[in-house]
């Protein structure tokens, strides 16, 4: 693919886009896919995961394939994670290769929730929103197997998975990628809680479909706190779980633009708010924060733009707030984009519901 920007710049998909802090040379986003090639004990990434995706950098933008933000997050084998040094590691070395060649990657920040099965967890059942068994595939070390009723996510253990995606979110940040994006869709945690037949809670995330999106929208506000507010997406289907119709995303704050989808399949913000201080935020409290201090820390001398450009940002003392009742920036689609003229006009709402290949959970994780 690395021969695609050397064509010449008639054709729609080959010209550059502005995607909230992202200047895209060309509108060719690469979906996010799990090769399950992480096979080593760490489940970090591999020299083979940097030529993968740096023979990729030719498009204008790779999503990167959907890591683990915590052990208890895990849902199926040889998928590489995000929460630990030598896993950030091997993710530098990733961005280092897409860098070097031309290109950007952001990094999807998976869980797998209830679709996971307790030969991951040391024999534990995995938890969920609701003890409901979401009748999902599994593929473990003894191959593939069937979910099973998993355990009810305390509020106590919803703060902490919050967390893990804030201290994944730092990961990110420090493995140079340019960007972050939510996995929310199919089996995973995200549309656990957003799906009405799976969560049942009855607290402050479930019971109403505000409710039911609460999770989510604490873990934007979690990664946000660590990267700002426009590099970060949602990969969200417009179509939900075990073949139920779309979980519907409501929206959060008061519209400020004249058409929505709630079954958008990734919207990124576009905000200019561009302060991320990871140094910063490690000592600042928040609701999100894991209770102990994080002690992962920053892979060795960082070279990549990114690492570049939040040593800057965070000498400048700059960093995101937002009321809760502030408006969002307008989301702007990453991937399927089909309208050059729309996407070329932030910050007017670019969404649309794409199609979705039904996939096959038994085989592919996504
Ligand atoms: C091998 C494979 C692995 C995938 N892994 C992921 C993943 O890690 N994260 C994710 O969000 N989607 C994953 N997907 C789904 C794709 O990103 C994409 O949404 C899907 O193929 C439908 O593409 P379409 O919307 O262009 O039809 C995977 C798909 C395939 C075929």
């Amino acid at each position: 693919m690395s021969d695609l920007t050397s064509v010449p710049g008639t054709q729609p998909l080959l010209q550059p886009v502005q995607l909230g802090a992202l200047k895209l040379p060309n509108r060719v986003v690469m979906a996010p896919m799990t090769r399950c090639r992480a096979d080593n004990e760490e489940l970090a990434p591999t020299d083979l995961h940097a030529t993968y995706y740096a023979q990729r950098a030719g498009a204008g933008l790779i999503i990167g394939e959907g890591a683990w933000v915590s052990t208890d997050a895990i849902g199926f084998i040889n998928v590489p994670g995000i929460y630990t040094d030598a896993q950030t590691a091997g993710w530098a070395k990733v961005t280092e290769a897409v860098h070097s060649a031309g290109g950007m990657i952001v990094s999807q920040l998976g869980h797998a929730g209830a679709a996971s099965h307790p030969d991951h967890h040391g024999g534990r059942l995995p938890a969920g929103p609701s003890a409901i068994n979401p009748h999902e595939m599994s593929f473990t070390p003894d191959g593939p197997k069937d979910s099973l009723t998993p355990r009810a996510l305390s509020a106590a253990e919803i703060a902490t998975t919050i967390g893990t995606y804030r201290q994944a979110a730092v990961n990110a940040l420090r493995a140079g990628f340019d960007g972050l994006e939510i996995h929310a869709q199919v089996s995973h945690l995200v549309a656990q809680f957003l799906n009405p037949r799976l969560n049942q809670r009855t607290d402050a995330y479930g019971s109403s479909s505000e409710k039911r999106a609460q999770f989510l929208f604490d873990v934007v506000d979690a990664v946000s706190s660590v990267w700002g507010s426009d590099r970060i997406g949602i990969k969200s289907p417009p179509t939900g779980i075990t073949g139920l119709p779309s979980p519907q995303i409501p929206r959060r704050w008061p519209s400020t633009t004249s058409s929505s989808s709630a079954s958008t399949t990734a919207t990124w913000p576009t905000s200019t708010s561009s302060a991320r201080n990871p140094t910063r935020e490690l000592t600042t409290p928040s609701p999100h924060s894991p209770a102990t201090a994080p002690t992962t820390t920053a892979p060795s001398s960082p070279t990549s733009a990114s690492h570049k450009r939040a040593a800057t940002r965070s000498s400048n003392g700059n960093w995101p707030t937002r009321s809760p009742s502030a408006p969002p920036s307008s989301p702007i689609q990453t991937s399927s984009i089909d309208s050059p003229t729309a996407a070329l006009s932030p910050p007017t709402t670019a969404t649309r519901t794409s199609r979705v290949a039904r996939r096959d959970t038994r085989t592919t994780p996504q």
